[in-house]
């Protein structure tokens, strides 16, 4: 099963997706995640994906469509993949029809000025995990492996607006992408994660 995990900045496509894999074993595959990664490790791409990163902007298609055409290609990837936070405009949409094939996307659906909340208090852990200060009731260490969490680097409140921006003009369209091509599967991603988790299971169980 190829799926997409759709969704603004903030929807839950991580939340969501770490529990996908856990229930279903899909392999979880995160543009932003491979990008932070090559931040921290100090490489050419990392460098160049930090100004776009910063600026709440888009790393270039061409750079981004190589990174996953060659991560698809891996032995991993051949049972199935999902992906969160690619294809973000419709050139990386088409640049992954012509490489791979995509049963479905899942556009995780939240009200656009619940976003900015959900991000300027989201706080991660280096091993994946992510929470919301609120639900951390002034913990500051991971509840799965007790290290210190962080706040990521463009979850302040003037790159949030421009992430925002940028998705509204971007990766909104790709609804539309794949609606047209029967592939769309939206659901309500407006409650607690675990509600919008029984509804993301319903809707995918209905395509398997
Ligand atoms: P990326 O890392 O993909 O960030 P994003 O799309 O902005 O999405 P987020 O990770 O912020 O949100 P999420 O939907 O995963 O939400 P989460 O589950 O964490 O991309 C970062 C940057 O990399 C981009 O801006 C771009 O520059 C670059 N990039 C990446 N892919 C690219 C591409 N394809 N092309 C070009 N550039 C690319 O949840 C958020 C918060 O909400 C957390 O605090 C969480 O605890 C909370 N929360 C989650 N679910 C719920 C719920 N149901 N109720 C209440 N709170 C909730
Ligand atoms: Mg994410």
């Amino acid at each position: 099963m190829n799926i997409i995990l759709l969704g603004a900045p903030g929807a839950g496509k991580g939340t969501q997706a770490s529990m996908l894999a856990e229930k279903y074993g899909f392999l979880h595959i995160s543009t932003g995640d491979i990008f932070r990664a090559n931040i921290k490790g100090g490489t050419e791409i990392g460098k160049l994906a930090k100004t776009y990163i910063d600026a709440g902007k888009l790393v270039p298609d061409s750079v981004t469509c190589e990174i996953v055409k060659d991560r698809l290609s891996k032995e991993d990837a051949a049972e199935g993949f999902m992906l969160d936070g690619f294809p973000r405009n419709v050139f990386q949409a088409e640049q992954l029809d012509s490489f791979s094939k995509i049963d479905f996307c899942l556009n995780i659906n939240v009200p656009f000025e619940l976003l900015m909340d959900r991000i300027c208090g989201r706080r991660v852990c280096v091993c994946g995990e992510s929470y919301h200060v609120t639900a951390l009731n002034g913990r500051t260490t991971c509840l799965k492996c007790g290290k210190e969490l962080y706040r990521r680097a463009d979850d302040n409140p003037e790159t949030v607006s421009a992430r925002l921006e940028t998705y509204l003009r971007e990766t909104e369209p790709l609804i539309g992408y794949y609606e047209k091509q029967g592939k769309l599967l939206s659901v309500n991603g407006n409650g607690a994660p675990k509600e919008v988790f029984a509804r993301i299971c319903s809707a995918i169980d209905s395509r398997i």
